[in-house]
This record gives structure tokens, C-alpha cells and sequence, in this order.
């Protein structure tokens, strides 16, 4: 899978792409990511990418010129490949988007590519909103200094959904909200740690209980922290007869 980032910092984006899983999935061909700075399309003496808003007001906003001659001389025009606006006011990321994106039209997804542009300064100019962006995603509602670390962030979600980028092929398959539920509790050796134990049922042996233990606690956690999600999840006749037998004050 390629990502084409356009950025006016792309030296952010460096060392967190060397590190760990990332680097991992780059060196195995299994992610790209290809950044490009919008500063090496402007045209001018100062190479400004910023002016200020038409109609007043306080902030700078980004200049179309250079972002479009950027996605345009690197992906066509129309552009080839989905191309996202990172902006506040996008619809908001979450894990079923993450899928949506690895996978696009369940085409291959060594082939897919998506196109990440991260907007700075108090905005960007609405044509490139208007006319070339093909999506718009917020990771929250909050707002940062420009969309760099939300295209990290959808990036480091995105690549550990690509088969064969995480050890075990079935590592995203329990992750807290890839099933609809937050994960359930994770124990590691020592089996006593400064007397504190871990659940006689994980020390069993007993898979199926195990497995029934590790739902139980996540439909568990849910309730009692995302009731949202819970309200949402696929659940099981045995999932909701579990529940029904929780009184109000069960918890982990
Ligand atoms: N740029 C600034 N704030 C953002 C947010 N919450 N999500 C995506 N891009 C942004």
C-alpha cells in the first residue's frame, strides 16, 4: 500500500516512520509512504504557501496554488487514488474506517493508494476542499496545529491491518474495537507481581473457558466504560444472556 503525504513538514513524519512496526512494513514492501513537501511547488521568490483570509480576520490560510500543483504533479489530473483531507472538520476516524481504508473495494491491497493532505496555519482554502479532496477525516474533535500527526496516526492504524505487517496474522483481530468491544485484560509473566496475581482461568489451560473468560471481560469493560459501543456491538444469544445476569453494579 502507498500513501502520497502532502505536507509542509515532512521531516515530522521521519522518525516515527523509521521506528518499530512502521520501518518493519516499509522494508518488507508491504507500506510506502512517500512524502511530499508543498513547498516545492511554489513558484514564487519566498515560496509562500500562506495568505490571509479574504474578508479579514485573524489567522493565515493556505494557498491553493501550491498543494493542487502538488497533488496534481504527482498523482494526475483528476487525481488517481482516493485523496483525503486531514481537517477538524472531517467525518471522524475510527477502526471501521481504518478497515475501509486498508481495503478499499476489497481491491489488492499492495495496490491501493491514498492520498493524505495535511492542511496547517487556521485552514485551507475551501477550492481545495471544494474541488480536490475526494474525503475529509478529523481523528477527533479537537484541534492541532496542522494535520500531520492525524495522517500519522491513520497511517500507523491503516498499515497494522495489512497482512503480514503485524507477527501474528491474527494480531488486529481481538484489538479493542475491531469486534465492536474494547479488548479484554492482557496478562504476561510473572504469574504473582508484588502479590498481585493474574485470573486462575488464563493460568487453565482451558481454552474454551479461556475464550469465554477473555469475552465476558470484554463485554464487561464495554458496558462499564463505552455503554456506547455496547449499544452498537454484534452481540450473541450467550453474549446477551450474560448481560441480562449482570446486575448494575458488576464490574472488572
Ligand atoms: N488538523 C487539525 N486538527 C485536526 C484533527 N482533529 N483531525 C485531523 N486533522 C486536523
Amino acid at each position: 500500500m502507498i500513501f502520497e503525504v502532502f505536507t509542509l513538514f515532512p521531516e515530522v513524519f521521519e522518525p516515527y516512520l523509521q521506528a518499530s512496526i512502521l520501518q518493519r512494513a516499509s522494508q518488507r514492501n508491504l507500506a510506502t509512504v512517500r512524502l511530499h513537501n508543498i513547498r516545492d511547488w511554489t513558484y514564487d521568490k519566498h515560496h509562500i504557501t500562506d495568505d490571509e483570509p479574504y474578508g479579514g480576520g485573524g489567522g493565515m490560510v493556505m494557498k491553493p496554488e501550491p498543494v493542487f500543483a502538488a497533488v496534481e504533479s504527482v498523482l494526475g489530473s483528476p487525481p488517481s487514488c482516493p485523496v483525503i483531507l486531514l481537517t477538524p472538520q472531517g467525518r471522524l476516524f475510527n477502526q471501521k474506517l481504518a478497515y475501509e481504508l486498508a481495503a478499499p473495494d476489497k481491491r489488492q491491497v499492495n495496490e491501493a493508494r491514498l492520498a493524505l493532505i495535511c492542511g496547517r496555519y487556521e485552514g485551507v482554502d475551501e477550492r481545495i476542499r471544494l474541488h480536490l479532496a475526494t474525503d475529509e477525516i478529523s481523528i477527533g474533535d479537537f484541534v492541532l496545529t496542522g494535520g500531520e500527526l492525524a495522517a500519522l496516526i491513520i497511517i500507523d492504524a491503516v498499515v497494522r491491518l495489512i497482512p503480514g505487517v503485524l507477527g501474528d496474522p491474527d494480531g488486529a483481530i481481538d484489538d479493542s474495537h475491531a469486534s465492536g468491544l474494547l479488548e479484554y485484560p492482557h496478562y504476561t509473566r510473572p504469574a504473582e507481581f508484588r502479590g498481585w496475581g493474574v485470573p486462575e482461568t488464563l493460568l487453565s489451560g482451558d481454552h474454551a473457558r479461556i475464550a469465554r473468560w477473555r469475552r465476558e471481560q470484554a463485554l464487561l469493560r464495554t458496558r462499564q466504560r463505552r455503554p456506547d459501543l455496547l449499544a452498537r456491538a454484534e452481540l450473541s444469544e450467550q453474549d446477551r444472556r450474560f448481560l441480562d445476569g449482570l446486575d448494575e453494579e458488576s464490574t472488572i
